[in-house]
């Protein structure tokens, strides 16, 4: 079967496999409200981490598919200039609503994205899609803060969304980078499960990477999903 919520199709042998999601099958899900990736507080592992990601004041700090998380508003909050990527107008106005912030919105001048600036330009988010966001959309970056990104890439996706997000950092920048390892034959994803050698292959060379931790993550809507261990990895990544 086929279906556009779920993205995953049985083959003729009984196995379950992944389609890739468009902008628009993610669209959908905002339209329909299906968001048990986002959180209201936020995230564990930025709040842990963050000495080691924003180690100066005043860091420009990229949120790629940043959907509507509270974390860009924290980080702003801290002085950081923050700059998030999302293909959904409804996950960016949303933002904006439930955090009770002003904005602008105008069109880049030369690239497809629309501009979403806060009255304070502390935060702005780029609505349009990732793969065709360069450092000539918005420069570049010193920090880059991945939560539900990387891991909502299919594998197909990977390497080019690692292109991408080398291409907008600074020499020596910071990123932080969430991934799961979890039993991908009882559930398909999003979000995927990344192995170490998925890691190594697609970010050893060009960064210094260092894994902080493992750990084990399992909530009823993992359970849900038919899994008995969701571990999250939190990984440290210095750009060479
Ligand atoms: C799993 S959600 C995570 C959102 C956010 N990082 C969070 O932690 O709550 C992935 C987000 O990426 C957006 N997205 C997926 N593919 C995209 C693309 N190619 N370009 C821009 N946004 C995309 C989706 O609309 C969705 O909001």
């Amino acid at each position: 079967f086929f279906s556009s919520n779920i993205m995953t199709k049985v083959n003729a042998y009984g196995d379950v496999e992944n389609l890739v999601m468009t902008c628009e099958d993610w669209n959908l899900r905002w339209k329909k409200n299906q968001l048990d990736f986002h959180f209201s507080e936020v995230y564990d592992s930025l709040l842990k981490h963050e000495h080691l990601l924003l180690e100066k004041a005043n860091c420009s700090v990229f949120v790629p598919l940043c959907g509507k998380s509270v974390d860009m508003k924290y980080l702003a909050d801290k002085s950081h200039r923050v700059v998030g990527l999302e293909f959904s107008e409804i996950a960016i106005q949303d933002f904006f609503a439930e955090q009770n912030i002003k904005f602008t919105v105008e069109k880049h001048p030369s690239h497809p994205f629309n501009i979403y600036r806060s009255s304070d330009s502390a935060i702005t988010i780029y609505q349009g899609d990732l793969f065709q966001f360069n450092s000539n959309v918005a420069g570049k970056f010193d920090a880059v803060w991945d939560r539900g990104s990387f891991c909502a890439m299919q594998p197909s996706q990977q390497n080019a969304y690692c292109d991408v997000i080398y291409q907008v950092l600074n020499p020596g920048s910071r990123y932080l980078l969430n991934t799961f390892i979890y039993d991908q034959t009882k559930y398909p994803g999003p979000p995927q499960h990344t192995t170490d050698k998925e890691i190594s292959e697609l970010f050893n060379g060009r960064y210094d990477v260092k894994i902080l931790e493992v750990y084990e993550n399992l909530k009823p809507l993992h359970m849900s999903w038919g899994l008995d261990s969701f571990q999250v990895r939190n990984v440290f990544l210095v750009k060479k």
